[in-house]
């Protein structure tokens, strides 16, 4: 099974694929954390996208994709994968339905985290990041507006789309997810 998690910064993506992950058993891949990977930031490439990163702007697809793709490869994304940040611009995600594309598990689930913005605010704030000064989240969240967007308005329109309300506690965000993944037939692959 592939799922991807798709929301604003802070919606709280990396903290319910974590805990999906720990349902399902199925690989997770943040694209935020194998940026912030010191082996990734070791690279001229990794300097270059941190640089993005910490300016608040996405990183070029390029980057991002090659580095999905490697990743793909590891035995334990064999049995399934929950993308976590990725795609976040329509070019990834034509790549992505590429990449999938012969493996037999296309993607069935697309799960876009909805949190009110001031929420989002607080919850970063208090996070304390290297990217999470006031001025570098208000750029993120333009460039989710701008980029990211798109990308749930193309996934709705492939009738893949489940929006969740992430305003509550995590269990109370995570009940509606594990309803949305029981509902398309988790342990089937
Ligand atoms: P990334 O690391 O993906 O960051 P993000 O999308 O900005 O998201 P966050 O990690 O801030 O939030 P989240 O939605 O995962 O929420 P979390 O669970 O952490 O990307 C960082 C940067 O890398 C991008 O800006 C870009 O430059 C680059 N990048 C990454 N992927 C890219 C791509 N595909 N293409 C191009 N560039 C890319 O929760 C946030 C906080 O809230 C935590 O403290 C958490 O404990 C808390 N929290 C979560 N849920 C709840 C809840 N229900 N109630 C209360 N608190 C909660």
């Amino acid at each position: 099974m592939r799922i991807v998690f798709i929301g604003p910064p802070g919606s709280g993506k990396g903290t319910q694929a974590q805990r999906l992950n720990d349902y399902l058993g199925i690989a997770h891949l943040s694209t935020g954390d194998m940026l912030r990977d010191p082996r990734c930031v070791a690279t001229p490439a990794g300097r270059l996208a941190l640089e993005h990163m910490n300016a608040g702007q996405l990183v070029p697809d390029d980057v991002v994709i090659e580095i999905v793709r490697e990743r793909l490869k590891d035995p334990d994304c064999a049995k399934g994968s929950l993308f976590d940040g990725f795609p976040r611009t329509l070019s990834q995600a034509e790549a992505l339905d590429r990449l999938l594309d012969g493996s037999g598990r296309p993607l069935k689930l697309v799960l876009e985290l909805q949190v009110d913005e001031a929420l989002l605010l607080e919850r970063l704030l208090s996070r304390g990041r290297d990217d999470d000064k006031a001025e570098t989240i208000q750029e993120r969240f333009r460039q989710y507006q701008l980029l990211t967007a798109p990308v749930v308005d193309y996934y709705r329109g492939r009738g893949i789309l489940r929006s969740i309300d992430g305003n509550g506690s995590p269990d109370e965000v995570f009940a509606q997810i594990k309803q949305a993944v029981d509902a398309i037939s988790p342990r089937s692959g």
